[in-house]
């Protein structure tokens, strides 16, 4: 395998998995961030985000010499042949998607391009982004021939970004230049994985469509369910047998409170305007986005509902804060939005997560119905009802007859449908999820 110089520019997920990851197979990457102390912390293998696996091997590449960081981009990028840019691309109100961090990563390496420099976007862009970027380099003096700009979507969960780096389904690379397309498939050859060449907008697509894709699984499957509350079906036997259909595929079928996260709604959100702009309106992704918003609603309204029935119970213990388990993030998350439901109802809210609580703490600063326990059984001890909206293993796993007799009133409500109905109706709940009977 040829040995690349890489530089990683930002360090958010996206870039630190990367770039630790190329280090692990054998290549030289510097890690840039404008963020000093982000950059004096990794330093340190201090790691920012959750991410099971990641502190260890970020340990280990810079031991070996093969990772470090930086804030000087222009130095980094003087230092490296292959540079990935992995910063972030938000999205601003109308869903349309903020590309100024990119734009001005361009520009700021534009000054050190000092001899010819292969460009991968890792970032999700728009369809079109990597075109409009050569612009960017070239209205910043980059001569012709100095650079070229391939497209390289990422695929990565949190929480087993890690894992999913080195078992991925694809790698996909498009690349308008050919060489340049086989150099990012030899880069990555020690993964072993599938790579599909692409042009570049194609490319760019694959990663909204898969997205987009998989969101709309999840909105399908859980208005399913909620069709199954009204005929006394069970969902979790309907996805399984659905399932079984490999043209559908068992994953992704999991009904509940919907998805969250800092990819799902942001990508929807970004696919629907990419239509959007170009005249077409894309129905079936504006109902899945909407559907993902009822879906919390209608669970919130739930809560109230089943407390009313149980005697008017007014405080809850919400387990589970994260948009799923392992990882800290917040973003989009659903209990954020149930919570706010709940306590705009007058409901007290006695919240826990397993790793995600303090940043829930600073996230939603104070307020006088809502209080964070960092014990599971505090959380639930003097509630009413416990609410599971994060199916972390710790509140899988705990003992539910502790749980039972901690509870004011036995009203268990499961917005993840992790727990066996059977199980929790034999420890005298009232057991309450998603589609099930
Ligand atoms: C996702 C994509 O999977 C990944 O390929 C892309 O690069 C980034 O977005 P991530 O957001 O980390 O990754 O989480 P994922 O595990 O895909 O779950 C997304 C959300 O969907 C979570 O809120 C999860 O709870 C929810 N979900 C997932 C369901 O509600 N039901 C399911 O069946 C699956």
């Amino acid at each position: 395998m040829r040995r690349e110089n890489i530089a990683v520019i930002g360090t958010g997920y996206v870039g630190l998995v990367s770039g630790t990851c190329f280090a692990e197979i054998g290549h030289q990457a510097i890690a840039v961030d404008r963020d000093q102390s982000k950059i004096e912390r990794l330093r340190q293998a201090d790691i920012p985000i959750y991410e099971p696996g990641l502190e260890a091997l970020v340990r280990s590449n810079m031991e070996a010499g093969r990772l470090s960081f930086t804030s000087e981009l222009q130095e980094a990028v003087r230092r490296s042949d292959i540079l990935f840019l992995a910063v972030g691309t938000p999205s601003m109100p109308g869903g349309e998607v903020d590309l100024s961090y990119l734009e001005s990563a361009f520009r700021q390496l534009a000054a050190a391009v000092d001899r010819y420099k292969l460009i991968v976007i890792k970032s999700t862009v728009p369809v079109g982004t990597a075109a409009m970027a050569e612009g960017w380099l070239r209205e910043e003096g980059v001569e012709e021939g100095r650079f070229d700009i391939v497209s390289n979507p990422e695929f990565l969960r949190e929480g087993s970004a890690i894992h999913d780096t080195f078992h991925s389904d694809r790698i996909v690379i498009g690349a308008e230049d050919q060489q340049a397309a086989e150099r990012i498939a030899a880069l990555h050859a020690p993964l072993q994985a599938p790579v599909l060449f692409t042009d570049r907008a194609s490319a760019e697509l694959i990663k909204y469509a898969s997205n987009a894709f998989l969101a709309a699984k999840i909105s399908f499957i859980n208005e399913m369910a909620n069709v199954c509350e009204k005929v006394g079906a069970d969902i979790a036997l309907v996805a399984q047998g659905m399932g079984m259909d490999k043209r559908i595929g068992s994953h992704f079928l999991q009904a509940g409170i919907g998805y969250g996260g800092s990819c799902f709604p942001k990508d929807t959100k970004a696919q629907l305007r990419i239509a959007e702009d170009v005249d077409y309106d894309f129905k079936i992704l504006r109902s899945v986005i909407e559907v993902n918003a009822l879906q919390r609603e209608r669970f919130a309204d739930r809560i109230i509902q089943e407390l009313t029935e149980a005697g008017g119970g007014k405080a809850v213990a919400v387990m589970g804060l994260a948009f799923k388990p392992n990882t800290d993030d917040l973003r989009d998350a659903p209990a954020l939005d149930i919570i706010e439901a709940l306590t705009t109802s007058g409901v007290q809210v006695r919240a826990y997560d397993p790793v995600a609580l303090e940043k829930a703490s600073a996230h939603m600063g104070r307020h006088e119905l809502v209080t964070f326990h960092a014990d599971p059984y505090e959380a639930v001890a003097g509630a009413d009802a416990m609410v599971i909206t994060t199916e972390w293993e710790a509140v899988k796993s705990l003992d539910f007859g502790e749980v039972a007799r901690l509870l004011s009133q036995r009203l268990l409500i499961d917005g993840r449908n992790c727990l066996e109905p059977a199980a929790m109706a034999e420890l005298g709940f009232r057991y309450v999820s998603v589609g099930r009977a």
